[in-house]
């Protein structure tokens, strides 16, 4: 059986349950949950991990602009969006994550401007009024749904000609695949994508986890104008480190020149960013 019939086949239940075990970057402060600090602290430090974000969400683009955010786990594009000004509808399947990212909006007093939906986002139509909006994002979402163009598919009826969709899905052919590999499957490349299914996210066993090339992720966007694809992000921490909130380096990265570093994360980077348009 083909892993992507195996990833079909598991029900959204699994993908809800694993991100209600552990919302994603939920471990992201030490500080009270919920409080001002705490989601301070968990801002800073992903916009520090993955400080390739800011520059491909453009928040200060959508200054009174509609978004429709995608899986917006714990709020925290989300709530850039809001702060830039933008009216923003966060949608996701994790009743846990949204819970904080609601608690989110109030701390920083952006409730008004944000609507909140549980849905799963392969029947979004089912959950959410149908509108159109500016730009549809989502990062980091659409890889774990069994069904991603089922997700693609409900997009195409919150956009109108000119809207803007940026998708940020897993690059296949990217430094953490072969870690993966290398690190956990003793290089059994047959059993790839299970292998990164289960490595992929901070809690091991994510249900599903598909991973794009290029080709794969312009299929994917069938219909939509591609206007920008870039690949990013190499995580380069000593994971005991990391888990303990210190930066070092892994040896191999610390002493590689840092344009080097770059030109490793522009090419085999884990993140494949997609900024697509709705032509007119
Ligand atoms: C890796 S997290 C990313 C969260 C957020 N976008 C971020 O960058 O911090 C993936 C999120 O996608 C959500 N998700 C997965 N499948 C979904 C679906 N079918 N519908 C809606 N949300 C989904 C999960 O609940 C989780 O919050």
């Amino acid at each position: 059986m083909r892993l992507s019939q195996f990833f079909e086949q598991t029900p959204v239940q699994h993908v809800q349950n694993y991100w209600n075990s552990r919302p994603c970057n939920i471990r992201h402060s030490t500080k009270p949950v919920g409080s001002r600090e705490y989601f301070d602290e968990v801002e800073a430090r992903k916009h520090f991990v993955e400080p390739h974000i800011p520059g491909f969400a453009e928040f200060d683009r959508w200054q009174g602009k509609k978004v429709l955010e995608i899986g917006s786990g714990i709020g925290t594009a989300m709530i850039n969006f809001a702060r830039s000004g933008a009216q923003v509808t966060a949608v996701d399947l994790s009743d846990k994550s949204l819970e904080l990212a609601k608690q989110r909006a109030q701390v920083y007093g952006l409730e008004d401007q944000i609507s909140f939906y549980q849905a799963n986002a392969e029947e979004l139509s089912q959950y959410v009024p149908i509108d159109t909006y500016d730009l549809v994002y989502s990062f980091g979402v659409i890889h774990h749904t069994p069904h991603p163009e089922r997700v693609i598919d409900q997009i195409r009826q919150y956009v109108k000609p000119g809207s803007t969709v940026k998708i940020m899905v897993y690059y296949r052919y990217s430094w953490k695949v072969l870690w993966i590999l290398l690190t956990y499957g003793k290089g059994q490349f047959w059993r790839l994508n299970e292998l990164v299914a289960t490595y992929s996210e901070a809690q091991e066993g994510c249900p599903v986890t598909y991973i794009y090339s290029k080709p794969e992720a312009k299929a994917l966007l069938n219909g939509f104008e591609i206007v920008d694809m870039q690949v990013d992000h190499i995580f380069p921490y000593y994971i005991p480190d990391y888990k303990q909130y210190k930066y070092t380096k892994e040896w191999y990265f610390r002493w590689m020149p840092q344009p080097l570093f770059r030109w490793l994360e522009q090419h085999f980077g884990w993140h494949l960013c997609i900024t697509a348009r709705v032509p007119e």
